[in-house]
């Protein structure tokens, strides 16, 4: 690319609220504490993996340093993505002893929607610069595995071919704008396509400074003109396809006076349900349910918003409290293993979502590795509510974990 080309490429992605490239630090941070383990090998097969890890090194290591560094980066010094993993550590389990537990089951509901188990796929943006197959890759693993999709707003597949590719609807993740006849055309199109639920993001309106994914970008040297064009939200736009027909511009995802009576206006858009994605504090879970979410859903990007240095699963308590069975809670951000699901179903939540472990195996082996991936948690997650003497989503609850 271009050094002008280049330039504008890394400013936009800097500021963008629609794509998060940065450079978290030098180490990857969020994971330091598997990596003192990670073994020095690259796994041949899916089959081969022991952990979600395992998938993660064979992503590193496939991945163009820009790409990796768009899927890695935190913001700031990663504060963030390092307390989402440190979070867990924090939260013990109580294991109960000579419980029957030979029949286990992870079927649960969500929003009236019947699940195989509380694993969801949280939505991930730009999934080609992953795989050639990208989100299709994902639905057909999803639909392998049994598992809810969330579609990104900035998919690079068209959400009609994912929803044929997935067999059933998934959901929408909708990023604000305020040019209102995009958002209408979004919201319409995804409910035509089959979407019965919008998944609004609010924890990027007054942006996120992705340093890592910057210093990756630094270090590569390819061409990234064919995909990205020069770099400017306007082509970013035109080669989008939720965009498509859309006249916005870098202007139009200036969200920073966004407000929640916003939610009225996609209520008056949709009929489809809202659930409000990154909330961390209990004064603004009561705001979503006050403002008529259907669910709540505790994130902070996986570590890519704020810089607050306060993990996910932190949150989790405060919220749960608040909404206090109103709707569902939902939670994303750092979850890597079963027993970090479980912790946060024993915490009070009613799914969690997971986004880099599928995009590592993604990376890694395509559909195969996204299936692997999900494989592997649900097998993890009922290995844990077997040792705790859990045998149903239900089951699972406040006095099967320790706080420290
Ligand atoms: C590469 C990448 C792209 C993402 N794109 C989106 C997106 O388009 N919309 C959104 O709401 N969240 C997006 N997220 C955030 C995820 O939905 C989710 O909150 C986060 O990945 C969860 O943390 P985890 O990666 O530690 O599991 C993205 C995350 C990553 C890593």
């Amino acid at each position: 690319m271009d050094n002008p080309a280049r330039r504008q490429l890394l400013k936009f992605l800097a500021a963008s609220p629609l794509l998060y490239c940065t450079a978290a630090g030098r180490l990857l941070a969020e994971e330091s504490l598997d990596a003192i383990e990670l073994p020095d090998y690259l796994i041949g097969s899916p089959a081969d993996a022991l952990d979600v890890f395992d998938f993660h090194a064979v992503a590193k290591h496939t991945l163009p340093p820009a790409h990796y560094g768009y899927l890695a980066t935190g913001t700031d010094g990663n504060e963030t993505l390092t307390a989402n993993r440190r979070a867990f550590e924090q939260v013990y389990l109580r294991p109960s002893r000579m419980v029957d537990t030979s029949r286990i089951s992870l079927e649960t509901t969500l929003l009236g929607e019947s699940l195989q188990s509380p694993i969801v796929l949280a939505p991930v943006g730009s999934q080609g610069a992953f795989h050639p197959d990208a989100e299709l890759a994902t639905a057909r693993a999803a639909r392998a595995q049994g598992h809810l999709q969330l579609l990104s707003n900035v998919a690079t597949t068209p959400i009609e071919d994912v929803m044929a590719a997935r067999g059933e609807p998934v959901w929408f993740q909708f990023y604000p704008t305020n040019q209102w006849s995009t958002a209408q055309m979004m919201l319409e199109r995804a409910e035509r396509a089959g979407a019965r639920v919008v998944v609004l993001t609010v924890d990027l309106n007054s942006g996120s400074n992705r340093v890592l994914l910057g210093q990756h970008v630094r270090t590569d040297d390819r061409d990234c003109t064919t995909c990205h064009g020069t770099g400017s939200v306007e082509d970013f736009l035109r080669m989008n396809p939720m965009y498509q027909g859309s006249r916005a511009t870098y202007a139009n995802f200036a969200m920073a006076d966004m407000t929640w009576d916003y939610l009225d206006r996609i209520r008056g858009a949709t009929s489809m349900k809202i659930v409000v994605k990154g909330i961390v504090t209990r004064e603004d879970a009561a705001s979503a349910v006050e403002a008529g979410a259907d669910a709540v859903y505790v994130s902070n990007h996986g570590g890519r918003a704020e810089a607050s240095g306060w993990g996910a699963l932190e949150s989790l308590p405060e919220v749960v409290e608040t909404v206090n069975g109103r709707v569902p809670v939902m939670i994303d951000s750092g979850f890597r293993r079963g027993t970090d699901i479980f912790k946060a179903l024993a915490l009070g939540a009613d799914a969690v979502c997971i986004g880099r472990p599928y995009i590592w195996g993604l990376a890694a082996f395509g559909q195969a590795g996204v299936e692997k991936v999900l494989e592997m948690l649900k097998a993890e997650l009922a290995m844990v509510m077997g040792q705790v003497g859990a045998v149903s989503i239900e089951d699972i609850s406040r006095r099967h974990v320790g706080v420290r």
